[in-house]
């Protein structure tokens, strides 16, 4: 079973919509807004499409999120059964701070296809290389270097490394720089970090690091439609988090995920820039009307492009 066609352009009107609505507030310092604005938008949105759709990755639990949490039901309930992730603004600082790189992401896969991600942190590795035994999340930082540089014949000082600029990230920041390698540091959305590996133009050979695990299956679903690779870990750091883990039916809390257990099947992936960044351009506004670019990724129908629209306001 394959996704409609028809979808992509319906979720790729729920992406550029949701990436609108937040763009009115970019720049005014006020991240629960602009993050709000972009989460009524994408439900109303999505529930004007005929399906039966669930979200397995959204703004939280019903008790902590009134809307696109997880669990949510969504669509008119006439077409297939559909789980859906999203971060409808995904770099909340980007958009308060009117900075580059804010976007909306949604993903959507066939009933059961999409992981249902718990909201902890995840450890992640991101590569354009599908080769075995090559990146391993569990290899020493030295040893993925290694290989990476003989895989893609390069010396480690002419590979970039993409990573969140946290403190927790300071012994790996220091690994690669003893190896020489060149970092590309990133203040937030790792969404979009995790994917500027799937194109030589980013100059990125792999992204790592620590950041949220929704974000991590989001860009899973990319990764998987560009033919690239991705592992996650989940970690869980809190009592909380490991009885939620364990409700939401993991078991071993330590397992490492490889891309086809985290998607299968067909799915499509919407990511509209809302201020422009590495990925995609933001909102352009032109008299009644709004310009928007969207990254969309149809699996099946190998569809993995850039796309422009406009819409009216
Ligand atoms: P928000 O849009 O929710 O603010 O997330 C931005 C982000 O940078 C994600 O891309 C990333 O996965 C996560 O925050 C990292 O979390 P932290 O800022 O706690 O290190």
């Amino acid at each position: 079973m394959s996704l409609d066609k028809k979808f992509q352009e319906l979720f790729l009107k729920v992406s550029s919509r949701a990436a609108f609505s937040s763009y009115k507030l970019v720049g005014k310092k006020d991240k629960v807004s602009a993050d709000k604005a972009a989460v009524d938008s994408m439900r109303l949105e999505l529930n004007k499409i005929d399906m039966n759709g669930e979200i397995v990755i959204g703004e939280g639990e019903l008790d902590e999120a009134p809307m696109l949490y997880i669990g949510e039901k969504l669509g008119t309930g006439n077409g297939p059964n559909l789980d859906i992730a999203v971060d409808p603004l995904e770099g909340t600082n980007f958009a308060a701070n009117n900075l580059p790189g804010a976007l909306s992401v949604i993903a959507v896969a066939e009933k059961s296809n999409l992981f249902n991600a718990p909201e902890t942190y995840m450890a992640k590795i991101s590569t354009n290389i599908k080769e075995k035994n090559v990146i391993d999340l569990d290899y020493h930082i030295k040893k993925n270097i290694y290989n990476l540089a003989e895989f893609k014949n390069k010396k480690p000082e002419n590979i970039t490394a993409c990573i969140l600029d946290r403190p927790r990230h300071k012994e790996i920041i220091n690994e690669l720089t003893n190896l020489k390698v060149k970092i590309k540091l990133i203040t937030d959305g790792d969404v979009s970090g995790a994917l500027l590996v799937t194109e030589e133009k980013y100059n990125v050979d792999i992204f790592l690091g620590i950041g949220g695990g929704p974000e991590g299956v989001l860009a899973a679903v990319a990764l998987d439609a560009f033919d690239c690779n991705f592992q996650g870990r989940f970690l869980f750091d809190t009592e909380k988090d490991k009885k939620r883990a364990k409700k939401m039916g993991i078991i071993d809390l330590n397992k490492k995920y490889n891309l086809n257990e985290i998607v299968t099947g067909d799915s499509i992936f919407c990511a509209t820039g809302i201020t422009s960044g590495d990925l995609v351009s933001g909102i352009e506004i032109k008299s009644n009307e709004f310009l928007s670019e969207t990254l969309v990724t149809h699996k099946s129908l190998g569809l993995r492009k850039k796309i422009l629209i406009k819409q009216d306001i």
